[in-house]
């Protein structure tokens, strides 16, 4: 395998160094695949934690949707585990934690647009999940690179061609395995390394971290028959038929997106684990061009540009400041240097800007492309907002999707009206929900696709702003962002559908449609119009 380098280019300029040293990903996993589990064997390995069990569980159990403590539990650990910076084998990595719970896909979906490349987990007894079918769409859409880590091994599960076939097919994406399981669950001996040609034999332990590996000169050794009495020609034909499945493994395929490196392994018993982390820090890519309403940026550019992908609000209610999470793109972050927002036309210097190491957070003087800063804020920053050195151009690719519950937004107190409106406008954005709304009469729709943000949100309008409300569902089926260059088309469409138009936050025209059956009558009838089911925000 080849390793990833920048050579060729400006070898002069200081920032390629630490360009080349950087690794941003993210790891997506349908809830209980072992997301957790397998962040914390990285972070292990990479010391940023010296003992398994450090890291807790984001996850919010399924059924405490009316468990606030659960809520805050949840909000305070994934601010402290949003980022996880360490350290292994001279690559700094930064790790971006997304949320395992559904109703918190769109948080997922932008953070992903802050990862250079992404680690998948799958359960091998449950195969492809419906929310890693989602979460690859995106990825897809982005030709994100992505290794794939079958988990659970010491489990019964599907045989290891079957669940390859079924990520093909599902996820539609080729895969190639690197790591071959003998056998699994009671049985399971260990995985045989495709292209080292060893055996790493499998021993359960939750706390080990040295692997026991034998080399084999090729599968023809004498040796694998005294190792492996009962698997050796099993293993010999199934490598045969690798080879006649799978094309060679290419890591440009990989780059593109386009082919799946997949390892096999226990991320509890810390299996298979390190193979995968010594195969991410060779392969995996370093920070990417990103692309502007202007042109592409090159990490590898002088001058500072990054863009917020994350707010967070501060559990403290006394004070009201938020953390937006920044990933860097290109040039050198420095603290206390003056930055353009860019939306807002201002100037801003961060004091203390912040950078996170597993369970750590500390303050920064200097960033590099792919590093995630956290900046204290007082409101003055949305998801998608760009920060440059002066130049005027907007980060593009943070996409909105069409909520899936929508609610009208019930002020419960009158004399709150004020605190009501901040506190709705500053939760959505930080990208908890979105918000729609409807003249004449301003009224108020929240759409999320979660049943679980409108508790947060009434629960946060209350603790934070003072402000108490209530919900009425509404019957729609989707949020459409409509455009055209017809205006008279849009003006008429406007006018018919008045009771399903509002504007969004950015006061985009959204089409309200009560049912896949008037959306599609609608798109028939105003041939003009272009309906969008996704929306950057810029
Ligand atoms: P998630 O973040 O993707 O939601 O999954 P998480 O790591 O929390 O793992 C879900 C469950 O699967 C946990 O069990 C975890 O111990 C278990 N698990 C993870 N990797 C493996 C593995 O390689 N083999 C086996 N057999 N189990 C694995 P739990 O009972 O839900 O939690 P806990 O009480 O063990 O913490």
């Amino acid at each position: 395998m080849e390793p990833n380098t920048l050579q060729g280019k400006i070898k002069k300029n200081p920032l390629i160094k630490e360009i080349e040293r950087r690794r941003t990903f993210g790891i997506i996993s349908h809830p209980d695949a072992g997301k957790t589990t397998l962040t914390e064997k990285l972070l292990l390995f990479g010391g940023a934690i010296q003992t398994a069990g450090a890291v807790k569980s984001n996850k919010i159990k399924q059924g405490a949707t009316s468990d606030f403590m659960e809520i805050e539990r949840q909000r305070g650990i994934s601010v402290a585990t949003s980022v996880m910076g360490f350290e292994y084998g001279g690559v700094k990595i930064n790790l971006l934690d997304t949320p395992g719970h559904q109703d918190f896909a769109e948080d997922t979906y932008r953070t992903l647009t802050a990862v250079d490349s992404v680690i998948l987990v799958i359960d091998v007894a449950k195969g492809v999940e419906t929310q890693t079918e989602k979460l690859m769409q995106v990825c897809r859409m982005r030709n994100t690179p992505v290794i794939i880590f079958v988990n659970k091994l010491d489990r019964e599960g599907q045989g290891p061609f079957d669940i390859l076939d079924e990520i093909e097919e599902k996820l539609d994406i080729k895969v190639r395995p690197l790591t071959w399981p003998i056998s699994m669950g009671r049985e399971f001996q260990g995985v045989y390394h495709l292209i080292n040609k060893n055996i790493n034999f499998f021993k359960p332990n939750k706390q080990r971290l040295e692997d026991d590996i034998t080399h084999i000169s090729s599968l023809n050794d004498p040796l694998l028959d005294e190792l492996i009495p009962r698997y050796a020609d099993y293993l010999r034909e199934e490598a045969e038929l690798i080879d006649g499945v799978y094309d060679p493994f290419d890591v440009k395929d990989y780059l593109s997106g386009q082919v799946a490196p997949v390892f096999f392994g226990s991320a509890l018993n810390n299996f298979g684990v390190k193979e995968l982390l010594e195969t991410f820090i060779q392969i995996a890519p370093y920070p990417a061009p990103r692309k502007t309403d202007l042109r592409d940026i090159e990490p590898h550019e002088e001058k500072f540009s990054g863009f917020v992908f994350k707010i967070h609000a501060n559990l403290d209610p006394r004070h009201r400041d938020r953390i937006a999470f920044v990933r860097v793109c290109s040039g050198k972050f420095e603290r206390n240097k003056n930055y353009l927002h860019v939306k807002q036309g201002k100037t801003f210097k961060f004091s203390n800007p912040t950078s996170f190491m597993a369970n750590d957070k500390s303050v920064i003087d200097e960033a590099f492309p792919g590093d995630i800063v956290g900046l204290y804020d007082t409101g003055n920053f949305r998801i998608g907002d760009t920060l440059t050195e002066g130049e005027k151009y907007i980060f593009k690719g943070i996409p909105t999707f069409s909520p899936e519950i929508f609610k009208e937004l019930i002020n419960t107190d009158p004399m709150k009206a004020k605190q009501l409106e901040k506190g709705i406008r500053q939760l959505t954005d930080e990208g908890v929900a979105q918000l729609f709304t409807q003249q004449p009469g301003n009224r108020r729709i929240i759409g999320t696709v979660g049943e679980l943000q409108f508790e947060v949100i009434q629960f946060r309008l209350l603790q934070e702003y003072g402000a108490s409300c209530r919900f009425d569902f509404l019957n729609f089926y989707k949020a459409v962002w409509v455009t055209s260059s017809n205006n008279a088309q849009l003006r008429d469409f406007i006018n018919q559908k008045h009771r399903n138009i509002a504007i969004d936050k950015y006061n985009n025209n959204v089409f309200l449609a009560e049912s896949e059956w008037m959306l599609k009558r609608s798109m028939e009838n105003f041939p003009d119009l272009e309906f969008h089911f996704s929306w950057e925000v810029v």
